[in-house]
């Protein structure tokens, strides 16, 4: 048989080693050991991480790469970074927002992330970074899965035009109903506007994402309201809250009856682990608060949680490189989820979790799945976030599309049995 592309003597995210991965069609034609046939490229894995691409659930493309303009964030505080947003607005040009999102774009395939969903915000009515996204979307889909979150940054009410501005982005074609309870004036127009946004995607057939919660405040609790209305609109498994951070602060026996409710209603949790470290907090003394939300706990009870990467240089974060392992990294440490089995867990929060939320078709490294992939110089998925491993080839349907040299000098233990002491390995190059 022909094959457009045979990876061999891959390791797999689950474990499996020495495995060989044929594709052709841009599907995956075979996954198992001693594969023959002609393929047009033969890559050779040695034995390193083969994984489906990097998936970033929640980011904010209309504002990645504009660090700077028109000023700085001094204080980096969450309120500074929306009202610098707010200035920034008026002066958007639709080819300044294509150009900053398609350089993020290039980026983002070369660190082998294929599926990226971006909350776009509806606020500025003339809804140019609308326009401008929608563009990028048609333009990199041969490379990037690319959902648009129809995102109302100033208040569903808040904002005078919000309500208006949000219809006509998804008739724009936008693919999902956004909020940010949390923003509105008070905590009932909050509950009143997951209410509502949640009515408008069940009437559409949408998707839900909502910026819920994302305060120190334990009283802010929007997430308990969209679970409910995630209910009793029939929406299960088409709703994702993002942030949560609130949660790390409210009460345990609170948040013992609010998880069984997010799971009833099958809603999934996305937090953002180098922003909420970041951005929450920052009115404590000490002991700060971390503001990440509750993953071991979540995932506990069976709800599908991801890590997003959210900013990278913008008016709230300057810092970023569209690198989910970064994400994956700093997830792991804030949650304490250090042991092995937990350390897993954390890559597929940002490769088969966050697939899962955006309802990626054919997302795996399984016989038929769309042939996307990426090679790490990695010899497993905790060493690949221990290293922030380099992303030797990606492939996307089939075809490699980006290439980067192996480091030399690495501290990996490929080749070495996992559970190796640390203490007695030579650094490969030494
Ligand atoms: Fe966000």
């Amino acid at each position: 048989m022909t094959f457009d592309l045979l990876i061999q003597n891959a390791t797999l995210p689950d474990g499996r080693k020495g495995m060989d991965i044929a594709c052709a069609g841009g599907r995956i034609k075979a996954v198992e050991r001693g594969i023959t046939g002609d393929a047009a490229r033969v890559i050779e894995a040695e034995g390193r991480l083969v994984s489906p691409p990097f998936v970033d659930s929640h980011f904010h493309m209309d504002a990645t790469l504009s660090l700077g303009l028109p000023r700085m964030n001094e204080s980096g505080t969450l309120l500074e970074g929306i009202a610098l947003w707010g200035e920034l607005k008026p002066l958007l040009t639709h080819e300044a927002v294509m150009e900053r999102a398609l350089r993020y774009c290039d980026l983002a395939v070369s660190q082998g992330l294929l599926a990226i969903r971006t909350h776009v915000d509806i606020c500025d009515d003339r809804l140019l970074a609308v326009e401008a996204l929608l563009e990028v979307k048609n333009r990199i889909a041969p490379y990037i899965d690319l959902q648009l979150v129809a995102f109302p940054q100033d208040g569903f009410y808040r904002s005078p035009n919000a309500e208006k501005n949000l219809l006509r982005a998804l008739d724009m074609g936008v693919d999902i109903v956004g909020g940010i309870p949390p923003f509105e004036r008070t905590m009932a127009d909050g509950a009143k506007s997951v209410a509502a946004l949640c009515e408008i995607a069940a009437e559409r057939g949408l998707m839900v994402d909502m910026h819920c919660d994302e305060t120190d405040d334990p009283m802010s609790r929007h997430i308990e309201t969209l679970a409910c209305e995630t209910q009793r609109l029939g929406l299960q498994g088409r709703v994702a809250g993002s942030h949560l951070t609130s949660m790390h602060s409210m009460d345990n026996y609170y948040v013992s009856k609010l998880l069984p409710l997010i799971a009833e209603a099958g809603v999934a949790a996305i937090a953002n682990p180098l922003i909420n470290i970041t951005i929450q907090g920052r009115h404590d003394t000490y002991p700060k608060r971390r503001g990440q939300t509750r993953v071991p706990e979540m995932r506990s009870q069976g709800i599908n949680v991801a890590f997003g990467h959210d900013c990278v240089m913008d008016p709230w974060y300057s810092l970023g490189n569209a690198d989910m392992l970064e994400v994956a990294s700093m997830g792991l440490h804030v949650a304490h989820m250090t042991s092995r089995e937990a350390m897993r867990y954390v890559f597929d929060c940002v490769t088969a979790n966050p697939a899962r939320i955006m309802g990626l078709e054919g997302y795996g490294l399984e016989v038929g799945c769309k042939a996307d992939m990426v090679l790490l110089q990695a010899a497993d998925t905790i060493e690949a976030i221990r290293l922030k491993a380099r992303r030797l080839a990606v492939v996307k349907s089939g075809r490699v599309i980006s290439e980067t040299p192996a480091q030399v000098a690495t501290l990996s233990l490929e080749g070495r049995p996992e559970t190796v002491d640390p203490a007695d390995y030579t650094p490969a190059g030494s």
